[in-house]
């Protein structure tokens, strides 16, 4: 289970620290930073997928992601060189790893690659210096244990130790650290118009995690019948749509699966094609996390956008159901989800972002 993140001079956010339990609710203003620390969290988990460099390229390139406060950005500039720190703590150990600008090479013409410019793996809850099991410094690789032992390597510098050194024999600590980082899953928004990839016929493969676009939804709900919780799946359906039903068919017998939507009243059950935006969304949602194999982190942006009150009433009550075998962090602007998530578990944590405080949730002085 994540403890602690810690994240430095990452677009809006100059400095945050979340402390975090098994759920985790975090609310602010529009503006506040919500998404940014959600992105912040995909950025550390494509740094160990090794797409970091892709990534920061696509947001513009280090200058345009580091946080652009102005005035203070002065001060704080004449404190030290300025850094993208990102960091996570769990039972364990601590992982960080601090990118900035690179040294420009000449002839190059990739500006706007990211330089990671140090990786640091300690072990247990505080960053003593002593507590250092690896640590990376451009291209150089210092293990402290058993001994202190530098090697120079062949890296790349715009991607992380995590994902150029895996193999569990050598580098034990990095591969706990990739396959943790991994494991965690995204979702944020749903694609549900009309001519979405979702509603599009196409051939299904047995599917135990949902893509984070819900491309694979109708092979997804059917892994969950063959080998997770249908019954479960099943009764989530029936008390959000007033008793109704998912069946998957397979009508070519060519792995071209259909999704049908029973529903008292109705004399046809419904196709993917014509459910409602929402009803299609919760269905997404429910998916997600009655995954067959659960993420041992779920990662949730606003989940309530485009669900009735009542349905944010059953998501509430999954959420809170999930939370006993996955940790979550949840980014919700509804009052009705936050209340009820909160109500129920007792040791979840509350994190409210704001401009302007410097406390142990937020600092953001733009
Ligand atoms: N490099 C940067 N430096 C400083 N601020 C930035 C930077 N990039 C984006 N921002 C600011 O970050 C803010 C957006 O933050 P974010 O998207 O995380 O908000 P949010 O809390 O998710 O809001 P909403 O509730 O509307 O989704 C904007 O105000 C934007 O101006
Ligand atoms: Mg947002």
């Amino acid at each position: 289970m994540l403890k602690e993140i810690y994240i430095e001079c990452y677009r809006s956010i100059r400095e945050l620290n979340l402390e975090l339990t098994r759920l985790n609710v975090i609310t602010g203003h529009n503006g506040s930073g919500k998404s940014n620390t959600y992105q912040a969290l995909q950025l550390i988990q494509d740094a160990a997928r090794g797409s970091f460099a892709e990534r920061v390229v696509q947001e513009g390139g280090i200058p345009s992601l580091m946080w652009a406060g102005s005035s203070s950005l002065k001060r704080y500039n004449s404190r030290r060189n300025i850094e993208l720190i990102l960091s996570i703590r769990d039972e364990e150990s601590i992982y960080e790893l601090r990118a900035g600008v690179p040294i420009p090479v000449p002839g190059s013409m990739f500006l706007l690659d990211p330089e990671i410019k140090e990786e640091k793996i300690w072990l247990g809850d505080k960053k003593r210096p002593s507590a250092l099991l690896v640590e990376r410094i451009s291209s150089t690789l210092i293990s402290y244990n058993p001994k202190k032992e530098v090697t120079p390597l062949v890296l790349d510098t715009s991607e992380s130790l995590l994902s150029q050194l895996r193999s569990p024999d050598h580098h034990p600590e990095l591969f706990v650290w990739l396959n943790k980082i991994l494991s965690w899953r995204f979702y944020h928004h749903f694609d549900v118009s009309k001519n979405s990839l979702i509603r599009q016929p196409h051939p299904c493969s047995r599917a135990t995690i949902l893509n984070n676009d819900g491309s694979n939804l109708i092979a997804a709900i059917r892994t969950i019948y063959e080998i997770g919780d249908e019954v479960l799946f099943k009764k989530y359906i029936a008390n959000a749509f007033n008793g109704a039903l998912i069946e998957i068919t397979d009508p070519t017998m060519s792995s071209v699966f259909d999704l049908e939507f029973h529903q008292d009243g109705l004399y046809r059950p419904l196709s993917i094609r014509e459910l409602s935006d929402g009803t299609l969304k919760f269905i997404c949602l429910l998916t997600a996390l009655l995954s067959p194999r659960p993420a041992s982190v779920y990662i949730l942006n606003e989940p309530e956008i485009s669900l009735h009150m009542d349905l944010v009433d059953v998501l509430a009550d999954l959420i809170v159901q999930v939370s006993d075998y996955s940790q979550i962090i949840l980014i919700t602007h509804s009052s009705k989800l936050k209340d009820k998530v909160m109500f129920y578990v007792d040791d979840a944590s509350l994190i409210e972002l704001e401009f302007g405080k410097f406390g142990t949730a937020v600092a953001i002085d733009l």
